[in-house]
């Protein structure tokens, strides 16, 4: 079990789906976001600031024995709006981790790194990048970083391209991208408990019947997906895809309809 778990980006919607489903990882957690937000758990402690400040950054991280990077702009918007907090915030994050003890980071990249493959294309990590946004574009320098601190400076990393992190799909596409929540948890569970974690990329997808990814770099990890959409589906009917949704590409690209709008508009 983990001393201190700090946790990025948590008043954002992932991090509420996972604060819950990561009792028993960390002893404590430390929670921060630009937003205010209040916890669940009053022994939390929160951080409220910039992930583009560093000097914040080097409070957050120091005595942390692991960091679960969610913070983030977290869809398409201007490059300038990107830049703080997936460009200068990844990179403090790194820097921090490795002066301060190099606690283990799962970094939350996203689908969107390979956003433009078309969906008959099945990939694994080893494919090249083919990002769809400035976001896109965001997540492969994040990976970059990651990369670089493990080869430099040891930091262990587990990048998760996420798909779709939901309680449950809410449109077609999600028949192939969605990550069961509960699957991203038992995900960072064995990511913190392996013993050698290396710096694996992983996409983040749960055993869906149409996922787009293969999975390459988990062997050595206690995990694989316990869920299929198409087993929640259950008594729910498969999303329906609109003419309109149709014609912006959602079904065309793995990225969805982000590929064919002008870039850095969300
Ligand atoms: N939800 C998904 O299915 C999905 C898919 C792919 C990737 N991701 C990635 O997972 C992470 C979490 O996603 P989410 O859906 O919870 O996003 P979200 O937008 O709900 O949460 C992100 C949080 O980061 C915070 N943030 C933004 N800029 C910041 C800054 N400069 N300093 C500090 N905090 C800042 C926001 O206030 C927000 O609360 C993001 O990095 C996102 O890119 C999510």
């Amino acid at each position: 079990m983990l001393e201190r778990l700090l946790v990025t980006g948590a008043a954002g919607g992932v991090a509420n789906l996972l604060r819950p489903r990561l009792v028993g990882v960390s002893k404590k957690f430390r929670l921060t976001d630009i937003r205010h937000f209040v916890s669940a758990s009053d022994l939390d402690e929160t951080m409220i600031g910039d992930l583009a400040d560093s000097a914040f950054v080097d409070q957050l991280v120091q005595g942390c024995d692991g960091i679960l990077h969610l913070g983030g702009v977290s869809t398409e918007q201007p490059f300038d709006e990107i830049l703080p907090a997936n460009i200068v915030g990844v990179y403090n994050i790194y820097r921090a981790a490795a002066k301060y003890d190099r606690p283990r980071v799962i970094f939350a990249s996203s689908n969107h790194v390979t956003g433009a493959y078309r969906t008959q294309e099945i990939i694994t990590p080893n494919d090249p990048f083919l990002p769809d946004s400035f976001y896109g574009a965001s997540k492969v320098f994040g990976e970059a970083v990651a990369k670089v601190f493990f080869v430099k400076e040891g930091v262990e990393s587990a990048i998760v391209r996420i798909g779709s992190c939901f309680e449950q799909p809410s449109d077609l596409r999600m028949m192939s991208t969605w990550f069961s929540p509960d699957d991203f948890a038992a995900l960072i569970k064995s990511c913190f408990t392996v013993e050698t974690l290396d710096c694996p990329t992983i996409f983040g997808v749960s055993n869906n019947a149409r996922s787009f990814w293969r999975n390459t770099e988990i062997s050595h990890l206690d995990w694989h997906s316990e869920a299929r959409v198409e087993d929640l589906l259950g008594s729910m009917n498969e999303p329906n895809v609109s003419p309109e949704e149709v014609a912006a590409g959602l079904m065309d690209y793995h990225g969805g309809t982000w590929v064919k709008r002008p870039l850095g508009t969300g």
